[in-house]
This record gives structure tokens, C-alpha cells and sequence, in this order.
């Protein structure tokens, strides 16, 4: 008898103990697959480590490199599409179907300011230049979409009243309201300062029609291009663009890219 409660409380205690094993090991998983779209932007720098552009607008040989890397990221954008038709253009806010095999196209022929015959801006004395801002492939992840009473206080006024006045004119269940909004500042006083006005293009995020990102090869990652207009010559300014949707958490260093600009 007292042989079988001692057998009876081990097995016990191995059950609880494989149960908190099992429960941990799920947990672990859960976390580390948690998806959330990383911000990118583009042109990379040469040196995988640096975060910083620099260039000297009037050295063409220098600028040539960020002009490149630029021209090849957007190659896959590039139109015609050549033989695959199951790029379609989508309505703002309106994924293709879940089972179907259509991706939304991109189209960056027509945004006047972040061209390749412009050079991105990269060779203009007072202007420039142009970046790109686009996600990761990985995740299926769909944005949370801000509404007017939802919206935090930290998004930028510029954001914050587009979207009101977009619900008011349009409705709360609005297309135009489906968007992974974006925004890109100074990180310090100083640089808040120095960053001059910023122009973004097609709109002020990523359009929901995007989402969820799916791992088809033809999927075309969503674009915003960054127009600095007129940023400070010859002093290094520190930038942060961040991605805003009610499921992504800033402060766990989510959604957010950093990088320097200097322009000689
Ligand atoms: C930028 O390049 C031009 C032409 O090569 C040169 O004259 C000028 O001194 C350079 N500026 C700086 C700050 O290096
Ligand atoms: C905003 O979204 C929340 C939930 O995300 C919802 O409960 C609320 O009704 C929405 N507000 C408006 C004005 O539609």
C-alpha cells in the first residue's frame, strides 16, 4: 500500500513536472514566432553594420553607389510585369482573396519624386535625397487599423487628422482608413530641427491591400518613398521611421528603423 502512494506521487510529480516542460516549450515557440513586420529601409549602406548615408551630392562617383542599390531594389517593381498575370492592381484597403493566387502590383513609374531619371535626388545640391521604406517577407501579419478614438496620442498631428477627417468624410468602415500608417522624424531636438520638410508618396503608409504579406514568390512588398525636401547640408541627422497599427508595440522596439543621414 504505502509502495503504491510513493509510486502513485512520482508519477504525479512527473506529470506536473512534463506538463510545466511542455507548457514552456510552447510559450518559448509562441514568442518567438510572434509576428510583426520589420521596417526596412533602402538604400542599405556598403557596410552591413552602418546605418548611416553619406554622400557628397556634387561627387558623382560617390553617389553612383546609393543610385544603384536603389535602381536594383526596384528592378522587381520595374513595368511590365513580363509574363506574370497574377499581378493585379487592387482597390485601396482590398487584399485579392485568400485563395486565390493574385498579388497586388506596385507602381512606382508615376511618383514623380523618387525616380531613378531624377537620380532619387541623390546628385541635387539643396534636395534630397529619396529613401525607400518597405517590410520584411515573413510574417503573416495583418495590421490592427487605427480609428479616430483608437489613435494614440504620440502618432504625428499630420497623421492623427488625416485619419479624422477621412472618417468623417468617408466613414468609419472607410478603405481609405485600411493603411499601415507611416511616419518619419528626427530622433533629437536637433535633428528635428535639421530634417526640413518630408514628403511621402503614394500615401503616408503602406495600403492594406498588401495584407497579410504572403510567401508567394510574386508578392511585391509595399513601398513608401521618402522625399527629404530639404534637409541640412553638412551635418549628420539622426532619423526614425516607424510603422503605426494598435498591434504593433513601439516600446518593445517594434515596427521602428533608424538611420543617419549626411549630406556633404
Ligand atoms: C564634394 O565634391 C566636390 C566635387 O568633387 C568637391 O569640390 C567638394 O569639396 C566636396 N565637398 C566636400 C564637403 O567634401
Ligand atoms: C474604433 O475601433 C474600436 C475597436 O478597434 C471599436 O470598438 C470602435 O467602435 C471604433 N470606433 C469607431 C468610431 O468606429
Amino acid at each position: 500500500m504505502k509502495r503504491a502512494k510513493l509510486i502513485a506521487l512520482i508519477i504525479f510529480i512527473a506529470v506536473i513536472i512534463l506538463a510545466c516542460v511542455v507548457t514552456g516549450v510552447i510559450v518559448a515557440i509562441r514568442n518567438a514566432r510572434k509576428p510583426y513586420p520589420h521596417l526596412i529601409f533602402e538604400p542599405q549602406p556598403p557596410d552591413t553594420e552602418s546605418t548611416l548615408i553619406w554622400y557628397n551630392s556634387s561627387d558623382a562617383s560617390g553617389t553612383s553607389y546609393w543610385i544603384n542599390r536603389l535602381d536594383q531594389f526596384l528592378k522587381p517593381y520595374s513595368n511590365p510585369h513580363e509574363s506574370k498575370t497574377n499581378i493585379v492592381e487592387c482597390n485601396r484597403g482590398r487584399p485579392p482573396k485568400a485563395d486565390s493566387n493574385l498579388v497586388c502590383d506596385v507602381k512606382i513609374y508615376d511618383w514623380s519624386f523618387c525616380i531613378h531619371d531624377q537620380a532619387y535626388h541623390f546628385n541635387s545640391f539643396r534636395a534630397g535625397p529619396c529613401i525607400y521604406l518597405t517590410i520584411d517577407k515573413n510574417p503573416e501579419w495583418t495590421p490592427d487599423y487605427y480609428n479616430s478614438s483608437t489613435i494614440p496620442d504620440i502618432i504625428p498631428d499630420y497623421l492623427k487628422d488625416f485619419i479624422i477627417y477621412n472618417e468623417i468624410r468617408l466613414g468609419t468602415d472607410s478603405d481609405t482608413l485600411k493603411v499601415l500608417w507611416v511616419s518619419c522624424a528626427g530622433e533629437n531636438p536637433t535633428d528635428m530641427e535639421n530634417i526640413g520638410p518630408v514628403v511621402y508618396s503614394p500615401m503616408f503608409g503602406f495600403d492594406g491591400a498588401y495584407f497579410p504579406v504572403v510567401n508567394k514568390e510574386e508578392y511585391l512588398r509595399p513601398l513608401v518613398s521618402v522625399f527629404f525636401e530639404r534637409p541640412k547640408r553638412g551635418v549628420l541627422i539622426n532619423i526614425e521611421c516607424k510603422a503605426w497599427a494598435k498591434n504593433i508595440k513601439h516600446e518593445e522596439g517594434e515596427g521602428i528603423v533608424h538611420f543617419e543621414l549626411m549630406v556633404d
